[in-house]
């Protein structure tokens, strides 16, 4: 199976976690546009979404899905996102499609997470894959020496500018062992909007896409 077709499995069974008449919350990237398709099939049972980005809102309103303001809803039953990394604590790594500041806002306003991701997303230990951190500009010069003083070297991802006006750090050469530490140890560095670890807000559900089938993780 084409990694694609793995995403699309995944895609196709978080409609399971969807709750009927509800609104339903919606990530970013690759793996979530096979889900939001899949949900195109079963759009009159939802109310509609809130969205963690303009790709994703274009592409729900494409089919017809209303995309609600996050400030107009107080809860939501389900996030459905995809992640770049995930460990067996459901901790994750996400940010690879730099939107990583709304889907932490969308993920802290849903009760559950559902994450949706192929097999090679799955690690031991979160950090192989270079860490996104969302940043006012005048401070990208900053957060990196500070990221440099814990052994990681930031690079700015040339020609990014979030959905915030903000830009982007991918962080390579940490090994994040403690992520819920890490995660609030950089959250306090100004100038730094969101650090892409997901574990205050992890998954509460994993749909692992293997070859032999969509492997289920709770956490
Ligand atoms: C976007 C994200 C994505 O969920 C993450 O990058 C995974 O993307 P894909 O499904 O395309 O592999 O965090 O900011």
């Amino acid at each position: 199976m084409t990694q694609d077709e793995l995403k699309a499995k995944v895609g196709q069974a978080a409609l399971a976690y969807v709750v009927p008449h509800t609104i339903v919350g919606v990530g970013t990237g690759s793996t979530v546009n096979f889900f939001i398709d899949a949900l195109a099939g079963m759009k009159q049972q939802i109310i509609g979404a809130v969205s963690s980005s303009e790709q994703s809102s274009a592409r729900l309103r494409a089919h017809g899905i209303e995309v609600l303001d996050s400030n107009s809803v107080a809860q939501i039953p389900v996030y459905i996102d995809g992640a770049d990394e995930i460990d067996a604590q459901g901790y994750m790594i996400k940010g690879g499609g730099a939107a990583l500041t709304r889907e932490k806002i969308v993920a802290d306003i849903a009760q559950k997470f559902i994450c949706i991701a192929d097999v090679s997303k799955r690690v031991d230990t979160l950090g192989r894959f270079p860490l996104p951190v969302e940043v006012i500009p005048m401070a990208a010069a900053q957060v990196a020496r500070q990221f440099e003083a814990l052994g990681g070297q930031a690079k700015l991802r040339a020609g990014v500018v979030t959905d915030n006006g903000c830009s982007i750090l991918d962080v390579i050469g940490l090994k994040i062992t403690d992520p819920l530490s890490m995660e609030r140890e950089v959250n306090q560095w100004p100038g730094v909007v969101t650090v892409g670890i997901f574990a205050r807000n992890k998954a509460s559900v994993c749909l692992l896409g293997t070859p032999l089938g969509v492997q289920t993780m709770m956490f």
